[in-house]
């Protein structure tokens, strides 16, 4: 029921962060052209959380990491290794991990940014899970982090109802193979990397490029409709291959905690995978699409919730810009 690991990474603490300011879909009507119903029927989401004036992400990268470090009882001086998935990064010089280690202590951990949009936090705990196996590794904090709004098109009615901010973290720390993360898939195809981008704000588009910014292409653009296809399948095969390789069926599971993007993409992946309703998470409907932050955000809030418990086996899979898909197993 494990992979060629004899030690695998644990969460030992998870801890999340939502800025308090909250924008509801009555906000939005009046800002663009769409209703409460439409955005209600169409991604199932009511509300999202948007960060406030003068706060950026390494301020929900502290206080999210900062909370994962207490409930895992880490001093922060012990964290090794620090990964931060983001799309949303604090400026883009030097990495945002860099800006945010002083104010969250872990002066004695090497930091890396890790980018794969939505499924940031599910490429970084595969990353990290390396780098405890190995030894190299004894306390992994692994932040999903997103400031999504500061990139939102506020004019673009089809993407700026989807949006959200938000932050989860988790301390890993090394446990014997068949506790922790049992399997772990992640996968790319950048022959869809325009359905899902940014396409100004970087060296061939520059941030100061005026014409870039009247034609509004350094903020998130997605062509929706065709991503919604291909999220479907590819969140449903790479959940299954995870389940098949471990050797375990639905029934095993305690809770399938997928990337918040959309009811309709959760409740399809969900029917496919023939998991019942009540042992599938969803918080999008509170928080919108949080991309990188949305998984660790949902886990944090199941516990929370009591919906996991020490000793259970979850389901996470992602999916997002790139396109990027991945997929974790594991026993909390
Ligand atoms: N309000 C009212 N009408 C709208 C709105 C809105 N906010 N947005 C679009 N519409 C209209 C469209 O213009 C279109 O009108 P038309 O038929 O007259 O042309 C109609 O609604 C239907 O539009 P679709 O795009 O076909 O709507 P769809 O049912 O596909 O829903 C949505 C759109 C919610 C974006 C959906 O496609 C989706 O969730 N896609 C996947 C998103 C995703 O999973 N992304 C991955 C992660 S994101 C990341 O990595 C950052």
């Amino acid at each position: 029921m494990h992979d060629a690991f004899e030690t695998t990474a644990r969460i030992a603490g998870i801890g999340t962060y939502l800025p308090e300011r909250v924008l509801e879909n009555a906000d939005l009507e009046r800002m663009v052209e769409t209703s409460d119903e439409w955005i209600r029927t169409r991604t199932g989401i009511r509300e999202r959380h948007v960060v406030a004036e003068g706060e950026a992400l390494v301020d929900l990268v502290e206080r999210a990491g900062k909370a994962a470090m207490a409930d895992a009882g880490v001093a922060p001086g012990e964290i090794d290794l620090f990964l931060l998935a983001t799309a949303t990064l604090e400026q883009p010089i030097p990495a945002s991990s860099a800006i945010a280690q002083p104010r969250l202590g872990v002066v004695n951990a090497a930091c890396l940014d890790v980018s794969a949009a939505c499924s940031g936090f599910v490429f970084a705990l595969n990353v990290a899970r390396q780098f405890i196996a190995t030894g190299e590794a004894k306390n992994v904090l692994v932040i999903g982090a997103e400031c999504l709004t500061r990139f939102t098109d506020w004019t673009d009615r089809t993407t700026c109802v989807l949006f959200g901010d938000g932050a989860g973290a988790v301390v890993l720390q090394p446990a014997p193979a068949g506790d922790g993360i049992l399997r772990c898939a992640w996968k790319t195809d950048g022959t869809y990397a325009d359905l899902i981008s940014m396409p100004g704000g970087g060296c061939r588009i520059p941030p100061w490029d005026r014409e870039a910014i009247e034609q509004r292409l350094p903020f998130i653009k997605m062509r929706g409709n065709e991503v919604f296809k291909v999220a479907v399948r590819a969140l449903t095969e790479i959940s299954a291959q995870v389940m098949d390789e471990a050797g375990i069926t639905v029934d095993d599971l305690a809770l399938f905690v997928p990337h918040q993007a959309n009811l309709r993409i959760i409740t399809a992946v969900g029917s496919r995978l023939k998991i019942p309703e009540d042992k599938v998470f969803t918080n999008v409907q509170w928080v919108g699409n949080t991309s990188a932050a949305s998984i660790p955000l949902a886990l944090g809030q199941a516990v929370e919730q009591g919906r996991i418990r020490r000793g259970d086996l979850v389901l996470s899979s992602a999916f997002g810009g790139g396109f990027t898909w991945a997929s974790v197993l594991f026993r909390y």
